[in-house]
């Protein structure tokens, strides 16, 4: 199966085309919850994690540092790689999901100081492979970030197979890519070069190991209700309509 290729990218290196798309816990990323939460993750197979998007302001702060390095340590100890996802400021992400696309530079240029945060962040990130700076996640209920249960599998793909073929980077497409049928037609396609998995990775952290071990028919599959993003839309822990074992085990939501 071309999902469990390797990937490369000069000396950055993939055990498969699998990552794991950034999405908010409210767990706090570098408490033992999270660590916990995306350590699940990383022994369920997943060749990357992009670690939920967090602010880069956070970097300034040693202890946080220190975390993240332990977060990072404990990912790479199943063979994942890991992303972070960072937002630079408020006002970048606000409006871009609603943009007109021709005014997305006027709202959100960066600033040189902001610039310079995300570089101190990289060089302090110790133990993260590569940052992702986010411009757009403010609204991720919004259906153009999210798509809904009636939006067809594997929505986005076509969208990234335009971008490919007119840049020279690789490219990751997101967005219902539910099931190995649909992974695996997106890259014989060369739609992308790899696939962001979401909510199936929610409500399943062992998607690709079962996968993998051909045990299709033990996947807990998502239902797409969005029940997760209703959860941390709240302010709540994350939440996960069929994940119940993992659920049932705090009363306040998601806890493995
Ligand atoms: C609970 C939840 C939280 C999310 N948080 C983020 C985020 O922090 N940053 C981001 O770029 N996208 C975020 N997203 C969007 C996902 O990264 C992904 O693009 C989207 O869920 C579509 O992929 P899927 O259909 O495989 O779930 C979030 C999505 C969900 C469901
Ligand atoms: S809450 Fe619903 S949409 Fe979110 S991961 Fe669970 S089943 Fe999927």
């Amino acid at each position: 199966m071309k999902i469990f290729s390797n990937f490369k990218l000069r000396n950055f290196e993939m055990k498969n085309r699998i990552v794991m798309a950034p999405m908010c816990t409210n767990f706090g990323i570098t408490s033992e919850k999270a660590i916990d939460y995306y350590t699940k993750r990383a022994k369920g197979g997943v060749g990357l994690i992009i670690i939920e998007n967090t602010s880069a302001s956070l970097f300034e702060d040693d202890i946080f540092v220190s975390k993240i390095t332990q977060l990072s340590k404990s990912i790479h100890e199943h063979g994942s790689k890991v992303f972070m996802q960072l937002s630079v400021s408020p006002h970048t992400i606000a409006n871009i999901t609603r943009a007109d696309i021709n005014e997305i530079d006027l709202l959100n240029e960066l600033t040189t100081s902001e610039i310079e945060s995300c570089i101190k962040s990289l060089q302090k990130a110790a133990g993260v492979d590569i940052i992702h700076i986010s411009a757009g996640v403010a609204n991720t209920s919004d259906e153009s970030v999210t798509p809904s249960k009636e939006a067809p599998f594997g929505v986005f793909s076509d969208y990234a197979a335009t971008i490919k073929r007119h840049v020279s980077v690789p490219i990751i497409s997101v967005g219902k890519n539910h099931n190995v049928e649909i992974c695996e037609s997106i890259l014989h396609d060369n739609k992308a070069d790899l696939i962001a998995v979401g909510r199936p990775l929610i409500a399943d952290s062992n998607w690709l190991k079962k996968i993998k071990e051909g045990n299709i028919k033990d996947i807990n599959n998502c239902i797409y209700c969005n029940n997760c993003i209703r959860s941390i839309s709240k302010g709540n822990y994350l939440n996960c309509t069929v994940n119940t074992i993992e659920n049932r085990l705090t009363s306040s939501g998601y806890n493995r």
